[in-house]
């Protein structure tokens, strides 16, 4: 099985802080994010009934949050211990190491978040406002539906994310490729995740990734789209 620890690349410094705590900012919005105290990082639970989401088992996504979601926030509180303790004085490559490992784990638990968020139990359409915009960026709903699918289906056989994102710079949304955790547009405001790690779909779908790819277009849900969009384009 594909896991993000397996997919460690030395990727992790093309995202600058500013885009990660851009991310960061819009991992939930029907749950608070999690939040860092002196015990470390709150894992949220599911946002859903794992029983209620149409084409995924509930199996699949116990395990997917439980071990892989999980995983990244424990990791992550255990790295910034490790970061905190570090001597000024240590070797250049321990800092590189450490950090790399910390931005790995926070955007796995962000867009692992942001994931969660994205499904529910399906059939809906975004909000009047987002839908607007995705009719202006991509043609139709329908075609920016087609676009996203096929980069889930294209990432069979490998693994990354796709994701719907909000760019204020560039003043549109854009369907988003990324090879793994850490690679984000800078100014990007996270809308929809899709995962493409073996770890999400193939307890339920062996290799058929594009299968996963169409049932996780059934049951995508547009409300914490929707209200991230309107926090992202508020102001
Ligand atoms: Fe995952």
């Amino acid at each position: 099985m594909t896991t993000g620890i397996d997919r460690r690349t030395a990727l992790a410094a093309t995202l600058t802080a500013g885009a990660m705590l851009a991310v960061q900012g819009c991992a939930t919005a029907q749950q608070p994010a999690a939040v860092a105290s002196s015990r470390g990082y709150q894992p949220q639970p599911l946002p859903f009934d794992p029983k209620m989401i149409p084409g995924l088992s509930e199996r699949l996504l116990v395990s997917h949050h439980d071990n892989n979601y999980v995983g990244a926030v424990s990791r992550l509180g255990a790295i910034e211990a490790q970061v905190a303790q570090l001597d000024p004085a240590a070797p250049g490559f321990m800092y590189n190491g450490l950090k790399r490992e910390e931005l790995l784990a926070m955007n796995s638990m962000i867009l692992h978040e942001l994931y969660f968020a994205s499904l529910g139990k399906g059939g809906g359409r975004p909000g009047a406002s987002l839908a607007t915009q995705i009719e202006k960026d991509f043609g139709s709903q329908q075609k920016w539906r087609d676009q996203f699918a096929a980069m889930g289906k294209a990432l069979g056989g490998g693994s990354g994310w796709v994701l719907l994102i909000w760019s204020p710079r560039a003043g549109k949304l854009v369907n988003q490729w990324a090879a793994d955790h850490t690679m984000t547009i800078a100014d990007g405001r996270g809308l929809i995740a899709l995962d493409m790690y073996e770890h999400a779909y193939h307890m339920d779908f062996g290799a058929k990734a594009a299968v996963y790819v169409d049932a996780y277009m059934g049951a995508l849900d547009w409300a914490n789209a929707d209200t991230e969009f309107a926090k992202a384009t508020a102001a």
